[in-house]
């Protein structure tokens, strides 16, 4: 059989810098992060399991920040899928209650249909694959969790508290720039909200047009982090 000795060695040179990225660099910003998180005490192997450990060590950085502070508020999550993030919020805020607004049923026809009208993302992703049975069990203090099931804003209705903490992760435009109308009025002194998806162009435009509308409406600023598919965020 004829071997092309270069194509041979070339591929496996590929597969060795593919090996370096999927696991070696993974390695590498975990040690990086943990020694970020040094003084919350989360360990090293936490980090290289975890598949947005710029998202995961952000949280808590921020979280440990709110604690100094005494900031006092609740968290939320609004668009919580199967309850990946919730569950990391849930861990970092033990004394302080979790809204999780989700219709748990996947997005609504009239969001999609906004979306579709708008311009902004044509594909959706199927989100119907979950529970609130599911989201709980995975809670380390599923005591602290109030599950808000149905479409949102709606679901908020009646909710008198202030938040120090939230996660916005609703990918369309409809329901982030609600959300962003909803939390941030609510937002305490030294709150932060993060959007995520905020640089994930390609498949949810809509999340930048939602934040750069309400910011600029609201005159607020926002930083950009470079976790996975980016997400913009809102400080008060
Ligand atoms: C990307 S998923 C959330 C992922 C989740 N944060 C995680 O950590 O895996 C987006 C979720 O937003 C929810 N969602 C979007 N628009 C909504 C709305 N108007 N009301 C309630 N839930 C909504 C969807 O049902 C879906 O579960």
């Amino acid at each position: 059989m004829f071997v092309d000795n270069e194509l041979h060695q070339s591929n496996i040179r590929r597969g060795l810098v593919t090996l370096f990225n999927r696991v070696l660099s993974k390695r590498i910003i975990a040690a990086i992060c943990s020694s970020m998180s040094n003084n919350i005490g989360r360990k090293r192997a936490d980090y290289v399991f975890d598949h947005d450990i710029i998202r995961s060590s952000s949280l808590e950085l921020v979280a440990h920040e709110i604690y100094d502070k005494n900031s006092a508020g609740n968290t939320a999550e609004l668009g919580v899928f199967r309850g990946e993030f919730a569950q990391k919020i849930n861990l970092a805020f033990p004394d302080r209650k979790l809204y999780l607004f989700d219709t748990f049923e996947g997005f609504a026809k009239e969001d999609v249909e906004q979306e579709k009208m708008k311009g902004y993302s044509k594909k959706q992703h199927n989100f119907s694959k979950t529970s609130e049975e599911l989201v709980l069990k995975r809670m380390k203090f599923p005591e602290n969790c109030i599950i808000r099931k149905g479409y949102f804003p709606e679901t908020a209705k009646n909710i008198e508290d202030t938040f120090v903490f939230v996660s916005i992760d609703a990918d369309l435009y409809e329901p982030i720039y609600n959300g962003l109308r909803y939390f941030y009025p609510r937002l305490a002194q030294g709150g932060y909200i993060f959007v995520h998806d905020y640089n994930n162009t390609k498949t949810y435009p809509g999340t930048k047009a939602a934040v750069k509308k309400y910011c600029s409406e609201m005159n607020i600023n926002f930083f950009p982090l470079s976790d996975i598919a980016g997400s913009a965020i809102i400080m008060k």
